[in-house]
């Protein structure tokens, strides 16, 4: 019987990655980006004022996220 992962990323449709469980976000220098909540939405668009966080800008005309 297998185990339960212990992180699962789901992709939306023209949205963010919802990201559950024991993650560890990283800038790219290998810094830890502190989250507060046990899920976060990572916003895959580029058009979040919060990033990595998704700031529900992907619902705005002009912000497209990629194919
Ligand atoms: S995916 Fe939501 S703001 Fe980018």
């Amino acid at each position: 019987m297998g185990t339960a992962p212990e992180v699962s990323i789901n992709t939306y449709p023209d949205g963010p990655l919802l990201v559950r469980g024991d993650y560890v976000v990283t800038d790219g220098k290998g810094n830890e980006i502190p989250a507060r909540r046990r899920t976060v939405a990572l916003c895959c668009c580029g058009g979040s004022s919060i990033k990595p966080w998704c700031d529900g800008s992907h619902k705005s005309p002009g912000c497209a996220p990629d194919p």
